[in-house]
């Protein structure tokens, strides 16, 4: 089960003259169905920009007790998702801070959280595709070729628009302390 932190923020310090801002506390939890709508427009804001894959509202709401979020006074800042794609598989999704709470530790925070409920749930290895890896190389994970990943690829690539011309980094933490596994026999 994925427990609650509560963290305190600093945010980036700003330039000029102007007084730093007071750290905001920043409460990490597993998201719940009131949540859902707040997750939707997350993601949303970065479908445009080519940074996420969209979600439907309905796709949400069947996950959302996959999400932690990031909420500060209660409001929704951050989320991400940890799906099963096997039984030592887990798959980070969705990961997003909003535009205005970067690089201020948030998306670290919810990462880490993710990867620890992962570690609970028996997975043995976590990945993810982003075109934003040093978010995630920062935290251990090892950038790898698609192939090393056969299971996000029969689950969700081979439907996709962008399957073998997609632009994503495939990173890979593996949590059991194995290291250095090529791809397996019979990877696509
Ligand atoms: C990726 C994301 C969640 C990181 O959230 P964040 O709160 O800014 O992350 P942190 O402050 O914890 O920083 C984590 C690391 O990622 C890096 N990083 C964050 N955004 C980055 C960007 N746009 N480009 C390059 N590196 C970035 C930070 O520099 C930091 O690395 P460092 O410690 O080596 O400097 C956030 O940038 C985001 O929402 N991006 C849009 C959605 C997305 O691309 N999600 C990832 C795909 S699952």
């Amino acid at each position: 089960m994925i427990t609650t932190s509560t963290v305190r923020v600093h945010p980036p310090a700003a330039g000029g003259r102007q007084p730093a801002p007071r750290p905001a506390v920043v409460s990490i939890r597993l998201a719940d169905r009131s949540d859902a709508a707040a997750i939707g427009r997350l993601v949303a804001a970065n479908v445009g920009p080519g940074l996420l894959l969209p979600r439907s509202p309905a796709d949400i709401l069947r996950h959302v007790s996959r999400f932690l979020v990031a909420t500060r006074e209660g409001a929704v800042i951050g989320c991400g998702e940890l799906a099963p794609l096997s039984r030592t598989m887990s798959e980070v999704r969705s990961l997003v801070v909003a535009a205005g709470e970067r690089s201020a530790g948030i998306g670290t925070r919810l990462l880490t959280s993710l990867v620890a409920g992962g570690r609970r749930r028996g997975a043995s290895r976590v990945c993810a595709f982003t075109h934003i890896p040093r978010a995630f190389v920062a935290q251990g994970f090892s950038i790898v070729p698609h192939t090393w990943l056969p299971e996000k690829i029969m689950t969700d690539c081979q439907g996709c628009e962008w399957f073998r011309r997609c632009a994503q980094y495939a990173v890979v933490l593996e949590l059991d302390g194995a290291r250095g596994r090529g791809p397996r026999r019979g990877s696509p």
